[in-house]
């Protein structure tokens, strides 16, 4: 087992260009089986649920070729409509990937998805969603078998929570439907509007993506296309934590400074200055962070779930007490146990407050990462930390951070891989 090896104390100041976001690149990835043709995919991070969503496309006959960066998906000749259990247990948007088969296929065989265990994640508003739509999906055995018998049809839907994930399975799944699919209340991460984006260039008729309400034409002919995935958001997010924690400055290259918003006013009420102009965001750090009285994880455009654990090691060596309220996922406060052996001194309350009491110094400890960012805000941590932190796990940082420990050595940290 991989383990990354930290020694925090060093002020950091350094350079570094933005990885593309793990969270449009799987999207999209799914959609080049939907679409079919030929489709060029560049700015795709290499990561292992990158690698994973390379490894479906391949099982289901797609060809794939990767150079650097890029991903080149040609999915003409593909055929599979099943994905195997071990390949849908590898990460949480393998679902995905059924809005793409139905989509193409008409039908699709999968499992539920794995993925970071953050809380329960159930599915039932994308099966809802694909059921409404006219597919029948009947569990055999643990398989989920998806068909439909007269075609997928458009259909308003109006989801109950606005779900990522169930959104991009109903946008894949409406290309091929008869009529108009409406979903209201839809997600409006920016990840929604880049694979429409994409979509887009296929041929594909949709308005509205970024926004609540999105309209989607079914039955327009698609055809491959070339795209760049965003920047990734949330790992910008991971690099302002990390001025913050360790001091000094840090520079970005190619941020995307609206789907950073609130992140940049957390990180400014702290006391850090943060400018971004033409794609480079540079952040300086205070002295000491203050607190921030209160901070609430919501569907974009509010604060993101997968930047609070980030915030929370940093906030964590902060001046007062910080609370912050998870409201998307029931799990998400593993990094705290770990975050308390580096001297942390945080306190749970109803399984979604933490309220976060800064101390003066974190010290170097042994943890564990036990999911993506849980692992990312512990080598955050570490780097402001005195002495030596070791973070086992790692596979999970590797999941969503790109060589996390070139990154961190660019901006001044002292870090290896062991
Ligand atoms: C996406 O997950 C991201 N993953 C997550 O990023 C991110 O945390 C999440 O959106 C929220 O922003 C990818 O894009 C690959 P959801 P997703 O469906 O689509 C509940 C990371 O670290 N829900 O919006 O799975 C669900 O349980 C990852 O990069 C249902 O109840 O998120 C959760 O509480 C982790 N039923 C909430 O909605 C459903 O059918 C939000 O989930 C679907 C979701």
């Amino acid at each position: 087992m991989e383990k990354l090896v930290i020694n925090g104390g060093r002020i950091l100041d350094g350079k570094i260009n933005l990885q593309g976001s793990k969270n449009s690149a799987l999207p999209i990835l799914a959609a080049t089986l939907a679409v079919g043709g030929v489709s060029v995919i560049h700015n795709c991070p290499k990561l292992t649920d990158v690698s994973a969503a390379l490894k479906i496309l391949e099982h289901t006959g797609c060809k794939i070729k990767r150079e650097g960066h890029t991903v080149i998906v040609d999915s003409s000749e593909a055929s599979g409509v099943e994905i195997p259990e071990c390949m849908m247990r590898e990460m949480r948007s393998s679902i995905i990937f059924l809005g793409a088969l139905i989509s193409r296929f008409g039908e699709g065989r999968v499992t539920p998805p794995g993925g970071c265990e953050i809380g329960l994640r159930p599915i039932d508003l994308h099966l809802s969603s694909l059921r409404k739509m006219g597919v029948k999906i009947a569990e055999n055995g643990g398989v989920l078998e998806c068909r439909t018998e007269n075609g997928i049809k458009g259909c308003h839907i109006s989801l109950a929570f606005p779900s990522v994930g169930a959104t991009e399975n109903i946008i894949l799944a409406a290309l091929s439907a008869k009529g108009e699919t409406v979903i209201t209340n839809a997600a409006r991460e920016p990840e929604i509007k880049d694979l429409a984006d994409y979509l887009l260039k296929c041929g594909a008729e949709i308005s509205g993506a970024g926004q609540s309400v999105i309209r989607i034409t079914g039955g327009r002919t698609l055809r491959g296309a070339e795209h760049a995935v965003i920047p990734d958001r949330i790992v910008a997010s991971t690099y302002m934590a990390c001025a913050a924690c360790a001091g000094g400055r840090v520079a970005v290259d190619g941020v995307e400074k609206e789907h950073i918003l609130h992140v940049i006013s957390a990180y400014e009420a702290a006391g850090c200055r943060i400018s971004v102009k033409g794609g480079e965001m540079i952040i300086k750090s205070p002295e000491r962070l203050s607190r921030i009285k209160s901070l609430r994880t919501m569907p974009y455009p509010g604060f993101p779930t997968d930047s609070q654990a980030i915030i929370m090691a940093a906030l964590s060596t902060a001046n007062g007490t910080s609370v912050i309220s998870e409201k998307i996922f029931e799990n998400r406060f593993r990094h705290v146990p770990e975050l308390i052996k580096m001297g942390a001194d945080i306190r749970v309350e109803d399984g979604c407050i933490a309220v976060v009491e800064g101390v003066e110094r974190l010290c170097g400890a042994r943890v564990s990462a036990g999911d993506l960012r849980g692992g990312c805000a512990l080598a955050v941590a570490a780097l402001g930390a005195e002495g030596e932190t070791v973070i086992d796990n790692v596979y999970h940082i590797d999941r969503g951070c790109e060589a996390i420990e070139n990154c961190f050595s660019c901006l001044g940290a002292d870090i290896k891989r062991a």
